[in-house]
């Protein structure tokens, strides 16, 4: 290609360390801007945006180029790098050559106000903006601490499979598919897997896409949405306040760590993401009962907690707080009673601040396999998907734990984003599919 051979081809976000340097940078027109006889072309590239400085006098062909530009054409700009405070970024590119690849006409995201269904419909090209750039970069960091910081605690991954024989979180959020003629759904969680991992290996984990057919169109709902799932032989309640804390301070400071202008471009206020530190406060679903109660919410002992209460405990807090022992008729078949108390579960739910609610669900599982039976039954679940799970309480049962932390929930929180739409790639939001 000329005027760029490879060595000299570098992104964005490598310029501070080329002044001085003649370099190519490789990219789509993200602005064009004319003042008198100076031209300005932003490029952006995937790591950042940069702006190239054309005039007549240095570049006469690239100064006739640039006409027949618009934004999103894609093509190589070769230049020396140049600090420049009064430049986005604080440097620029001394254009000598700008080749075009590819000429765009008609981009159908342009500088002007949006509406949300219609960048919805482009999702496949809104991904390009700025903002979504920095929250998808994000979510990758997210996502790779999760990674680290387990692995960092003697965590083994193992997958759990999508197509599953049972449901895990109700029945009424399957999604069903045909499996060679027989019935069988997407998974909405892969803790019973981890359940039959973590006696093979100790601590597990899974994490991978996870299904719910969700009928309500809310801020915080997905029909999948990625789900990090630990799980721990031997492991109880204590132990899951602790790593979900651990795990939860780990990513915070990792995104605070890697992802500053991010953040920045986010216009996130990272005051509020640095106060987040362990231990966080815990109360019982009896005080959150009573706390709600005192801010004028009326719900019967043993109603879940919805989306309106969640956002109010939430506020109340500006710190995530964990959220214990809810009812067990509110929650799912295989939570272990308390014993002091067997109408409440060892269950807790981890509501992030600022609002955001329920971002982390866990409990102790139940490891007695008559009572297990028995839930199965009350719960009017098929006995025979499950005979292989009760097979985990027949063969060296024990105690365990685990939790799922849902993963746009806390990429919608550390970017501080309103709906979990955007903290996803390509969302599967309620009865469409745009892409
Ligand atoms: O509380 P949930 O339903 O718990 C489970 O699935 C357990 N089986 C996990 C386990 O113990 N291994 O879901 C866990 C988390 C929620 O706290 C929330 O962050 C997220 O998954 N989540 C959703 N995120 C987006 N859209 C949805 N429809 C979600 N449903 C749950
Ligand atoms: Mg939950």
């Amino acid at each position: 290609m000329s005027g760029c051979d490879r060595m000299k081809w570098i992104y964005v976000r490598d310029a501070s360390g080329n002044i001085g340097k003649h370099v190519c940078l490789k990219g789509w027109v993200y602005h064009l801007r004319s003042s008198g006889k100076i031209r300005f072309l932003v490029l952006r590239d995937g790591t950042g945006i940069i702006q190239c400085v054309i005039t007549a006098d240095r570049c006469p062909k690239a100064f006739e180029i640039f006409d027949e530009l618009s934004q999103e054409s894609s093509c190589v700009v070769s230049g020396v790098v140049n600090q420049e405070a009064r430049a986005p970024g604080g440097f620029e590119i001394v254009t000598d050559e700008i080749q075009v690849i590819h000429k765009t006409e008609g981009y159908p995201i342009t500088p002007k106000e949006h509406g949300v269904s219609f960048l919805m419909q482009h999702r496949h090209l809104w991904i390009r903006s700025l903002k979504q750039n920095a929250i998808l970069r994000i979510r990758a960091e997210v996502m790779r601490a999760c990674r680290d910081f387990l692995d960092s605690q003697g965590f083994i991954e193992v997958d759990a499979p999508i197509i599953t024989p049972a449901s895990v979180e109700g029945t009424t959020t399957l999604f069903e598919i045909d499996y060679f003629g027989e019935k069988a759904f997407l998974s909405q969680s892969g803790q019973l897997y981890n359940e039959a991992t973590c006696a093979a290996l100790g601590r597990v984990y899974c994490f991978g896409p996870t299904f719910r057919a969700e009928k309500s169109k809310t801020r915080r709902h997905l029909s999948e949405f990625w789900m990090l799932e630990p799980e721990i032989a031997f492991g109880d309640l204590e132990m899951i306040y602790e790593i979900v804390e651990g795990l939860v301070c780990h990513i915070v400071e990792r995104v605070l760590q890697r992802n500053a202008k991010d953040l920045e471009t986010l216009e996130r206020d990272r005051s509020k993401l640095e106060k987040i530190k362990a231990p966080f406060p815990k109360i019982t679903y009896d005080q959150a009962l009573a706390l709600l109660k005192d801010k004028g919410y009326k719900i019967d002992w043993g109603e879940d907690l919805g989306g309106d209460e969640e956002t109010a405990l939430s506020l109340s807090f500006d710190s995530p707080v964990f959220v214990s022992k809810y009812p067990a008729k509110a929650k799912a078949f295989y939570m272990q009673p308390d014993p002091q108390n067997p109408q409440v579960v060892m269950c807790t739910d981890l509501l992030a601040p600022e609002g955001y609610g329920e971002i982390v669900g866990g409990s102790e599982r139940i490891w007695d396999i008559d009572l297990l039976k028995r839930r199965i039954e009350e719960f009017g679940l098929p006995s025979a998907p499950f005979e292989w799970y009760l097979d985990l309480r027949r063969y060296g049962s024990v105690p365990h734990a685990g939790f799922g932390l849902g993963i746009e929930r806390t990429v919608a929180w550390i970017c501080g984003i309103k709906h979990v739409r955007e903290a996803i790639p390509f969302p599967r939001l309620l009865e469409k599919l745009y892409q």
